[in-house]
């Protein structure tokens, strides 16, 4: 019999005809509407293998009730939404899809930051609603990117790869990190320094540290005044690391001067929170690795990673390395 893989969001048609030539395939049929918490924990009663997005949460109350699961294959680089502990002890694979979305989610990232600097959609909805009269001198003018400074916390290889970028543009390159980065120092003469350093010299900030406990909240109203005036602060990574409403008193009371958001505490945000009314800051929805190349390229490793394991190999890009001593 055919090991039986649920899929927890409607994938094209091509990754789901690979993933029939192996498997029993199950998949919730839609696309933009997350599998409700219930049918999720149904379904994995019976499954031997999940493939996830990264707002299905997995976590003991799922693991303990999934006797045959063997390997969750989670469509994402972070894996915030896995409790680990609870996975090993069931003895489940947690599978993430690191590398294949770098430089797509890089790329987002700067896009994210020249878009905020130079007010591309606030100018784009004005030209829409037909109030663009005339060139003016001072009409839409944002700030410049190039020869700025920008302070990366969180030099991991997206950290890396924007600070690439940023290269190109002609920036001075700090950033903080758990460790040093010698490579990104000697190739783009990145800068090490201390948060506080960081956040009081950059005129970017740019937020692409994963989500632990010690980075949830890291973001709150003291770092937002220890930055300049005319800061403008970018978050690529996860929601939580940072105090909402404390970034949102940030920029109306003048402490930074704009943000770039991909991500927030709660997913969907609501198109009436606050932080996302203000013409200050460019909102996105959590589109990150969103290339059609990449998304792919992330299914094709979940089902490699899939293929791995019930082949009795070890996954490429195995999260929790220490239930290959479990019996499962
Ligand atoms: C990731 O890969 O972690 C992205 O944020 C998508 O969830």
């Amino acid at each position: 019999m055919k090991p039986l893989v649920y899929v927890t969001r409607k994938i094209p048609e091509e990754v789901l005809s690979r993933l029939q030539e192996n498997y029993e395939v199950d998949m919730w049929p839609k696309e933009e509407v997350q599998v409700p918490r219930d049918m999720l924990l149904d379904k994995a009663k019976t499954a031997d293998a999940l493939l996830t997005v990264i707002s299905d949460q997995l976590d003991e109350e799922l693991f303990s009730q999934s006797e045959h699961l063997k390997v969750v294959a989670n469509m994402a680089v972070g894996y915030d939404n896995v409790d680990l502990a609870a996975a090993s002890k069931h003895g489940v694979a947690i599978c993430n899809t690191p590398d294949v979305l770098t430089d797509t989610t890089a790329d987002l990232a700067f896009a994210l930051l020249l878009a905020t600097a130079r007010r591309m959609v606030e100018a784009a909805e004005y030209l829409k609603r037909g109030k663009w009269k005339s060139w003016s001198p001072m009409l839409l003018s944002g700030t410049d990117v190039h020869h700025k400074t920008i302070g990366i916390i969180g030099m991991g290889k997206i950290g890396t790869a924007v600070a690439k970028r940023a290269a190109g543009f002609d920036m001075e390159i700090i950033y903080h990190n758990r460790s040093r980065h010698e490579v990104a120092e000697e190739m783009l003469g990145a800068r090490y320094c201390t948060k506080e350093e960081l956040l009081a010299e950059a005129d970017f900030v740019v937020c692409l540290a994963p989500l632990t406990d010690e980075t949830k909240g890291m973001f709150g109203r003291e770092q937002f005044q220890q930055m300049k005036k005319h800061a403008i602060f970018i978050n690529a990574s996860r929601g939580p690391i940072v105090d909402e409403e404390a970034l949102y008193k940030a920029l109306v009371e003048g402490d930074i001067a704009a943000a770039g958001l991909d991500v927030f505490h709660e997913e969907p945000v609501s198109p009436d929170h606050p932080l996302v009314q203000l013409d200050n800051v460019v909102a996105l929805p959590h589109i990150g690795s969103a290339s059609r190349e990449t998304r792919l390229a992330m299914m094709e490793l979940c089902c490699d990673n899939l293929d791995a394991i019930f082949a009795d190999r070890t996954p490429k890009t195995l999260v929790n390395k220490d239930v290959l001593n479990s019996n499962r």
